[in-house]
């Protein structure tokens, strides 16, 4: 039975050790754990990752992998150097801070960088040792984007998600990272990708398509012809879990018991793990400024602020902790008073019964973010409010914001916008604060995170259902077998050749994708054979694909089936040709070269082409759109017909395409074996042409009317190979 392998730096348990050096067992209860609960102990489902200890005894290690074992769980193990190089230092050294907008607290050092290679390398290793290759991977946040990748090396057909738990930073910061295109290309081998928000997903493509020129149609890619699917997914909490829990007698109990420390005030909460990203230094500076601004508060409300240690090995976790801790020291010691503490601090973590008491008894929530992915202490706060009192004041730096607008939004870098906030917060009225809770709460109810599971996991089957209806049309070693034995027994064999991407692949300056050795034997060889009649059929103007091909005894078609030109005869056009159209069409290619840099115009015979394959990425999509809508409108009453290619737009007669001057050659040539391969757009008319039974193959994985298709030229090149061999 194939299993669920979930994959997270962080394995939903800590252990520590007690005391008396025993192992202790914590559950971690963050809502990835806690959501990912109902799969990873389903049937052999299994979570990998590390178990957040450090040790190198083997006995120890064997009790560990033993003890979680019944959990579904197993450990990777991490060595001191692991832990400092690749988890403090890559992840959350370079990573962390790059991809949370602080690019000032972001170090960029080669060794670390090979630690996260080695670490990546450590898990894709575990995981293969115990999956299958029918088995689906869910390879969790940024601690492990080489992953998936290294395991497609391995699993080409793996079923493998990726999900990022942080946002995806825009692409301009994305680029100072020195190994940026490593780490798309790790994330790219998972066939899923998913990020909480719109806006990261948007960010990744635009990276992807910049720096390693992967394009995107509504978030579908194409990545070494397999498809592969970018989308937003808003991660949910466990809503039912958090009401219950506020709700139950324990919980309530434990809330009079703080109401009697506490006594009669208004409570504000704050809770977040130590980190710079979360904003509580700027949130206490604005809490100080809420007691001058509103010296009436004072005596009246409190602060309860958890911090839970995270990271503090990190340096700038370290500072942060100084500065909180001297923060709070500073408000306390100015306003506080015998009778009342207007912080109360801690630094540490609760289990989730102590954190429901909070969330009840707030009247307030103060969750500021610089950035953070999502935040989900802001949902369990929500989730709750039994009596749907209390309100949530939200950065709208955070992926919540984005679901929660329900909640008093504000830019965390305005400090002002805060304190007014806390003071709106503090006299909103009461069913005012019920309205806006019911919203959140609905929403928070629907999109929890079950359903966030299955939405990703329907997502996934559905592009792995796409994948495998792409490849039913792959030329597979049977069909090839089959076409090379009706080819070994036909007499008059006609081969139509695309050139551009069919018989090699792209460059970046037209001019230099001239015939190479190996291109120059096959032709060579493959007319040695009179039963061998071939069509080199292409874009090209005839000048050019003369001098590449003209020397091999083949027919040329050339300009799309504008001219054509057999053996030993001169070219000829197989309508009566006008170009006088181009005299108007030629200005406004000139007003798009002056607008475009990079950008250039090609003059054949009778087409024009738009070159912009030099041109910067994004801007050359742009012009092209306003330069085709442009020409449709003035060849809407001409016979111009406007072709879209790769990086080009070409303006040529309607009436001529390589489809119509293929059938105008085969009426006049047998033939009982036809075989025609191309890439583009403009080959589909020669596909189509053909007879029902010819070998029509598409070069590349688009959809098209060739009965089969290869990867690339390199496949073309070697099924003509065959044809010679055979
Ligand atoms: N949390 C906890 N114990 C605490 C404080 C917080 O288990 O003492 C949990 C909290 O309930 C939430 C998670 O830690 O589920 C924090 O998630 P969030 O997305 O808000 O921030 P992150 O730590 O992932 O940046
Ligand atoms: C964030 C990250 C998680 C990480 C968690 C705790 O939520 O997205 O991947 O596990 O913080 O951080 P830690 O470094 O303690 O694992």
């Amino acid at each position: 039975m194939s299993k669920t392998i979930i994959v997270s730096n962080r394995l939903p348990i800590k252990i520590e050790r007690d005391e008396k050096n025993e192992l202790e067992y914590h559950s971690s209860a963050g809502g990835l754990a806690t959501g990912l609960g109902s799969i990873y102990k389903e049937g052999n489902n299994l979570w990998i990752g590390w178990p957040g200890l450090l040790t190198e005894d083997e006995n120890e290690k064997a009790e560990i992998t033993e003890g979680i074992q019944k959990e579904s769980m197993f450990p990777v193990f991490l060595t001191e150097e692991d832990i400092r190089d690749f988890y403090e230092g890559f992840s959350n050294e370079t990573l962390w801070p790059n991809f949370h907008y602080f690019i000032q607290y972001a170090i960029y050092e080669p060794h670390l960088w090979e630690a996260y290679k080695r670490v990546n390398r450590k898990f894709a290793d575990e995981i293969i040792k115990k999956a299958d290759p029918d088995d689906t991977l869910w390879i969790h946040d940024y601690q492990l984007m080489l992953v998936p990748d290294m395991i497609r090396q391995e699993y080409p057909n793996v079923s493998m998600g990726f999900f990022l738990h942080i946002p995806f930073p825009s692409y301009e910061i994305f680029r100072l990272l020195p190994w940026r295109k490593e780490i798309l290309r790790g994330v790219l081998g998972s066939d899923l990708i998913g990020f909480h928000t719109y806006d990261d997903m948007r960010h990744f493509l635009s990276s992807t398509s910049r720096l390693l020129g992967i394009s995107n149609s509504q978030g579908r890619l194409t990545v070494k012809n397999r498809a592969v699917m970018v989308d937003s997914f808003p991660m949910g909490i466990d809503y039912d879990k958090y009401a219950d829990t506020a709700a139950s007698p324990e919980v309530l109990e434990k809330e009079v018991q703080y109401r009697i420390s506490l006594g009669d005030q208004q409570l504000i909460l704050s809770i977040d793990r130590l980190d710079y990203s979360k904003g509580i230094a700027q949130r206490l500076e604005a809490f100080d400024v809420f007691f001058q601004r509103y010296p009436e508060y004072r005596n009246k409300i409190s602060l309860i602020l958890v911090v839970v240690p995270s990271r503090d090995q990190v340096g700038q976790y370290k500072e942060l902790k100084e500065d909180i801790e001297g923060l709070v020291g500073r408000i306390n010691g100015k306003y506080g008073r015998i009778n009342w503490t207007p912080i109360h601090f801690f630094y540490r973590s609760f289990p989730l019964t102590e954190l429901s008491a909070f969330y009840r008894m707030a009247d307030v929530a103060l969750v500021t973010p610089m950035r953070d992915g999502m935040n989900l202490v802001c949902k369990e706060f929500v989730a709750s409010k039994t009596n749907k009192k209390g309100v949530l004041i939200l950065s709208e730096m955070c992926g919540a914001s984005k679901e929660l607008s329900d909640a008093l939004l504000i830019n965390p870098n305005d400090q002002n916008q805060i304190v007014e906030a806390i003071r709106e917060a503090l006299t909103m009225p009461e069913e005012e604060q019920i309205l806006h809770n019911t919203n959140m709460q609905n929403s928070l109810k629907r999109y929890n995170i079950t359903h966030w599971v299955n939405l990703f996991m329907t997502s996934l089957n559905n592009i792995k259902k796409t994948q495998n209806s792409m490849q039913t049309h792959k030329l597979d070693e049977r069909s090839l077998e089959k076409m090379l034995e009706e080819f070994s027994k036909a007499e008059e064999r006609v081969i139509f050749l695309d050139y551009d991407g069919t018989l090699t692949g792209f460059v970046d300056n037209p001019r230099e994708a001239k015939p190479d050795e190996e291109l120059n034997n096959i032709m060579q060889n493959i007319v040695k054979d009179p039963r061998n009649k071939v069509v080199v059929i292409s874009g090209r103007d005839k000048d050019t694909l003369n001098e590449w091909m003209g020397k091999y005894a083949v027919d040329l078609i050339a300009e799309h089936g504008v001219w054509i030109r057999e053996k030993g005869k001169d070219w000829r056009t197989i309508i009566a040709m006008k170009n006088d159209w181009k005299k108007e069409i030629l200005p406004v290619l000139e007003l798009y070269v002056n607008r475009t840099p990079g950008s250039f115009i090609e003059e054949k015979d009778y087409s024009l082409v738009w070159h912009y394959r030099k041109v910067e990425t994004g801007l050359g999509e742009l012009r092209t759109r306003e330069l085709t809508s442009h020409l449709k409108y003035m060849a809407s009453n001409s016979n111009l017909q406007v072709l879209e290619g790769d990086k080009v737009v070409e303006i040529k007669d309607r009436e001529v395409n390589k489809g119509r001057t293929a059938t105008k050659w085969m009426e006049a040539h047998d033939h009982d074996f036809v075989f025609a391969v191309g890439d583009d757009s403009t080959d589909e008319d020669t596909f189509k042409a053909m007879p029902k039974d010819a070998y029509t193959i598409k070069v590349g994985s688009a959809s098209s009317a060739a009965r089969f298709s290869v990867d690339s030229y390199k496949d073309v090149r070697n099924i003509l190979k065959a044809m010679i061999a055979y």
